[in-house]
């Protein structure tokens, strides 16, 4: 197979700076939250790909998008996809290499004489991203079973639209409660992404093989004061939510840092204040919490040291205090053959590799719940990554779709 396997790389950077112009930002800013303008824009442009390569499309309840090459075993199929939405001010490598690479990846079978005997899948997830609901992952999350179709209901944005508003933007139809996969629809999973992370570039190596992916949570907190005028309210009465606030900011950093660990990460990524105003004490300050571990009783210790300190800085200094857990995920564990199988590819094209954690969350996270599940990593410019700059090569990207179209061929005709 490899030796007749051609990845059309000029076209697939064509399709990728295409994709990165639809956005809701100004070039090279990328920004596609769920549902946007932008993002329903992308989600065609995917979708006319799909049509091109000759793909059968499906889209369920939630919005998660399967386009299938279909094998002639009808019963089985291997699974590979990503996302195409992007947080504000994102690049345009995060989750479109692994949709786009994937249709390249397709293609070149194609081209190459294959014919799969199970079926080949991409699946384009809905909202990998939290931005819109302040839950990441929520198309796979459902497809996992790990978020029920009563909690996803529940789900609004920041101007109280929710889940039901915005499915209807985003032209989905049917029961919530069919999202949700049986276990055996899939006989592997395989996401390609950009590692998000230095170390490839570093060791100089072209593929990352994921054998753990990283455990994620959030906080959100509500803190309630009391506001006033700026010049009137002298300091000893005050009750500054925005002041609780940025302690309990600080007690997220000493959490993440103290935990002994290098792998614990905190970050207090929403941090808003009302009425926001340079003359009013803050009276409400809204915040949300992101921290992580690889080792989820590290990450669950250093959340309720977090938890504990926000309970404890609201109540000397007077302050209201709403916390909710949003999400508390455990890590995923990659299939170990599956993970073999990447590497054998790997060594039969010569191209050089390693086995890794991830340290970013993916829809792999989820998917992983139901099927055998890895990820193929591709380094990027000194592990930028949610920002504009965010940089794979071409000869990366290339690399990067032929592991994942040998590793799809194995799988579906192994
Ligand atoms: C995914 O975008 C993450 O935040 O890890
Ligand atoms: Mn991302
Ligand atoms: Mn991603």
């Amino acid at each position: 197979m490899s030796k007749t396997l051609k990845i059309d790389r000029a076209r697939l950077q064509r399709e990728l700076d295409e994709l990165s112009l639809i956005t809701e930002g100004t070039p090279p800013v990328v920004t596609r939250v769920l549902f946007s303008e932008a993002d329903l824009r992308g989600r065609d442009f995917v979708k006319k790909l799909c049509r091109e390569a000759g793909l059968t499309l499906r889209q369920d309840a939630v919005g998660n998008i399967f386009a299938r090459w279909q094998g002639t075993d009808k019963k089985h199929a291997v699974g590979t996809g990503s996302h195409i939405d992007a947080i504000p001010n994102a690049g345009k490598f995060d989750g479109v290499v692994g949709v786009l690479g994937a249709i390249e990846a397709i293609r070149a079978l194609k081209r190459s004489g294959f014919k799969p005997t199970r079926s080949v899948e991409l699946t384009v997830f809905t909202a990998e991203e939290p931005t819109r609901f302040g839950l990441g992952c929520l198309g796979s999350r459902m497809l996992g079973g790990v978020l029920s179709a009563d909690k996803a209901a529940r789900l609004a944005d920041r101007e109280g639209k929710n889940l039901a508003y915005w499915r209807k933007r985003g032209g989905c139809k049917g029961d919530l409660k069919s999202v949700r996969l049986p276990k055996n629809v899939y006989d592997a999973f395989v996401e390609l992404h950009i590692e998000q992370g230095p170390i490839l570039e570093q060791k100089k190596l072209d593929i990352g093989i994921v054998e753990k992916i990283a455990a994620p949570s959030t906080l959100r907190l509500q803190l309630t004061g009391v506001g006033g005028h700026a010049g009137a309210t002298l300091m000893p009465g005050r009750r500054d939510a925005g002041l609780a606030g940025a302690e309990i900011a600080l007690a997220v950093e000493r959490a993440a840092t103290t935990t002994g660990s290098p792998d614990t990460v905190g970050t207090t990524g929403i941090f808003r204040i009302e009425p926001g105003a340079v003359n009013s004490v803050p009276c409400k300050a809204y915040l949300e919490i992101d921290l992580r571990d690889t080792n989820v009783k590290t990450r669950n210790a250093a959340l309720k040291e977090i938890e504990a300190a926000a309970r404890a800085i609201c109540q000397r200094r007077k302050i209201g205090l709403v916390m909710e857990r949003v999400n508390m995920d455990p890590p995923a564990i990659c299939d170990a053959r599956l993970v073999r199988t990447v590497a054998e590819v790997c060594g039969e094209l010569k191209i050089s590799c390693r086995r890794m954690i991830s340290r970013a969350y993916h829809d792999s996270l989820f998917m992983a719940q139901v099927c055998p599940t890895t990820m193929i990593f591709i380094p990027c410019y000194k592990g930028y990554s949610h920002r504009p700059d965010e940089y794979s090569s071409p000869a990366q990207i290339e690399k990067g779709v032929r592991v994942l179209a040998e590793t799809l061929a194995r799988a579906a005709n192994g």
